[in-house]
């Protein structure tokens, strides 16, 4: 049964990374299309959604991994990842060596993403509250997510927020405020809970 187990497994990776390797042609033909600016080797596992308003900006680092089909990470990515600039001159950035499951990224105005970013599945970062029509809806406002920061599953980053190098956010968290670097912080709101150099 072990060899059954072995095998089974190994159809499932082949399987995988064949359908990844198409998936990610698709996706490249689509950003050429699309003039969004992508550099080589980043993996898209399950069709990615992407929309660029016209006269905004879309950038993607390497070696970044993105999985938006269901059984493309085994935590269960509940929706595709869907990357969108939503205003003209929105300006959406993401660096390198960084992954993303059932990520949701919405750009009204500035939304930059570092290097060496673990952000888990089912995931939320928007700068806008959309509804711009409606008066109760805030101003948009950047959010800029520092190097090696690790945000757990299922957690939201709203508008104005920067998460410093290093900080982990905890599964679930809402994070409405700053946090500094080097920090464990969740909750909703999310805060600070302690100093990982401690
Ligand atoms: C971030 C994380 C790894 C930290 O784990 P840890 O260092 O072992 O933290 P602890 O379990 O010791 O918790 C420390 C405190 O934070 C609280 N806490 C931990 N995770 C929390 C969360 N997601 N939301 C709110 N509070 C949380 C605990 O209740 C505890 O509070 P207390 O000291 O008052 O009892 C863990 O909390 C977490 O979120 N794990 C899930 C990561 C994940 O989503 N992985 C998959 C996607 S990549």
């Amino acid at each position: 049964m072990t060899m059954v187990n072995r095998i089974l497994n190994r159809i499932d990776l082949i399987l995988n990374e064949l359908f990844m390797k198409i998936y990610t042609i698709f996706v490249y033909i689509e950003c050429k299309l699309k003039n969004i600016e992508i550099e080589n080797n980043n993996k898209f596992y399950g069709r990615l959604k992407i929309f660029k308003s016209n006269n905004s900006m879309i950038s993607i680092g390497h070696f970044n991994v993105f999985r938006s089909g269901k059984f493309s990470n085994l935590i269960g990515v509940n929706r595709p990842c869907i990357i969108s600039t939503l205003s003209e001159n929105a300006n959406l950035k993401i660096g390198n060596n960084s992954g993303f499951s059932g990520t949701v990224i919405n750009c009204f105005l500035e939304i930059k993403i570092g290097n060496n970013v673990m952000v888990g599945a089912n995931t939320l970062i928007m700068d806008g509250d959309w509804h711009q029509e409606d008066n109760r809806s805030g101003v948009a406002n950047p959010i800029i997510i520092g190097n090696n920061v690790w945000i757990g599953e299922g957690v939201k980053i709203l508008k104005g927020v920067t998460i410093g190098e290093n900080s982990v956010i905890g599964a679930g968290s809402i994070v409405t405020r700053n946090i500094p670097s080097n920090v464990f912080a969740a909750g909703n709101p999310c805060k600070v809970i302690r100093n990982l150099n401690d």
